[in-house]
């Protein structure tokens, strides 16, 4: 079944009552729903956790100004800290994106519970040790988070929004290594009935206004989870630190980085459809553009691109300068990035210095001769191979998800 189908038919299951999953019924959902649509009238963030509730960031590696802007319980990658640092995204200034906070755990006493109705047999349970053992593959591929640029619906569009208002700052790349989930799966005992495939983490409950989501969870198809899905246990060829997943991770590529789950504690494996909030009540898209009932769930990433620059970046004028960015898509590879520095009037193709592959972004350059003095903005816009290129204005939506606008960057000229 195509990913688009299988979206359709979870959908159709979900609104015609079919929920299942961790006792989660239907009428429970769409009581969640109306919460999270309360929460998006009263215009009160869906990222605010325990963590920063009790005052306490939750994340353990440092986050110096220059490379991160600090938003609630996550942090946000600075672009202008890309600039010069080679095609992955180094460690230390990767973005995070915590629900609640970084539990911090010990690999040699960490356990993968794998058990569901989609087994031959009984649960199965996994040591770091075990998981290392299975063969190791290194893919290179984007994170990112479906709301990655949510601040320009308000700030580009003047619509309203809840959520964390992360300008363009929460996407990296990274190589990353690990099992195949296909093998952890097959060594675990799948059966022909599996449908449905559900990591779920360690870190602390996620409780939003009086509502308790539990423990971060979303589901996948078998099928996605057969493809190209690791459990990831090493990030730019080290170990995981905490606030990335240590011990061990998913990397969903292409998806919405909620699928990704961090600090993996056990992963359901069902024979019927299954649902949470991470993909029923949060990640889908409501609003007068979409059905009442809601999009589907959200799955690939749109096509997006930033300039390595910080939000009014200041330039000379008479002077020639280069101007660097990236641009990346869930869609298939980049195939063209062009850039305008009079608004949109007219565009310039940017040099491309990666080869395009599906699941990467692509470092791009061109160069800039302001002559005038005075504020100016510039827009870079990619298309994919699907033959999607960024609009210049995103469908909103009420938990501002999916930005994939072109941003005008502002800078100013002196
Ligand atoms: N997994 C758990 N257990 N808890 C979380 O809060 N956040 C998700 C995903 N996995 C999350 C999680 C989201 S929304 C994103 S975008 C990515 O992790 C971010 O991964 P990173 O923090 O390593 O950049």
């Amino acid at each position: 079944m195509s990913e688009r189908a299988y979206d359709r038919d979870r959908l159709r299951q979900f609104l015609s009552g079919e929920a299942a999953g961790e006792g989660l019924s239907r009428r429970v959902v769409l009581r969640l729903m109306g919460a999270a649509a309360g929460l998006a009238a009263a215009g009160t963030g869906t990222g605010a956790g325990t963590a920063a509730a009790a005052g306490r960031r939750g994340i353990v590696k440092p986050l110096p100004a220059e490379l991160f802007t600090v938003r609630d319980t996550n942090a946000e990658t600075n672009w202008a800290a890309l600039r010069g640092t080679g095609y992955y995204t180094p460690v230390d200034r990767f973005f995070v994106r915590n629900h609640t906070s970084t539990p911090v755990l010990d690999p040699a006493r960490w356990r993968l519970t794998v058990w569901g109705g989609g087994l031959r047999g009984r649960a199965v349970e996994f040591s770091y040790e075990d998981l290392r053992s299975l063969p190791a593959v290194t893919r290179s591929e984007c994170l990112e988070c479906a709301g990655n640029g949510r601040s320009y619906f308000a700030a580009q569009q003047g619509d309203a929004v809840t959520g964390t208002p992360w300008t363009m700052g929460a996407v990296g790349a990274a190589r990353w290594r690990g099992a195949r989930l296909s093998d952890v799966l097959r060594a675990a005992g799948l059966s022909r009935r599996a449908v449905d495939v559900m990591p779920r983490g360690l870190d602390p409950v996620y409780t939003a206004h009086g509502t308790d989501y539990g423990h971060v969870r979303r589901p996948m198809p078998v099928a996605k989870a057969l493809d190209d899905v690791l459990l990831a246990y090493e990030m730019n060829g080290r170990p995981l630190l905490p606030d990335h997943g240590c011990p061990a991770r998913l990397v969903v590529p292409s998806w919405v980085g909620i699928a990704s789950v961090k600090w993996v504690g056990d992963i359901e494996v069902s024979d019927r459809p299954l649902f949470s909030p991470w993909n029923t009540v949060f990640y889908r898209l409501f609003g007068s553009a979409y059905p009442p009932g809601g999009s589907p769930p959200l799955t690939r990433q749109p096509v997006r691109s930033a300039f390595e620059l910080p939000l009014g970046a200041v330039f000379a004028a008479g002077r020639v300068h280069r101007l660097t960015g990236r641009s990346w898509s869930g869609g298939g590879s980049i195939r063209r990035v062009e850039v305008s520095t009079d608004d949109g009037a007219t565009w310039r193709e940017a040099r491309l210095h990666d080869t395009p592959r599906p699941g990467g972004w692509v470092r791009w350059s061109t160069s800039w001769h302001p002559y005038e003095p005075g504020p100016a903005r510039l827009l870079a816009r990619a298309t994919d191979t699907a033959g999607t290129t960024q609009p210049f204005r995103a469908v909103p939506n009420e938990q501002g998800f999916f930005f994939d606008a072109v941003v005008r960057h502002p800078v100013r000229v002196v």
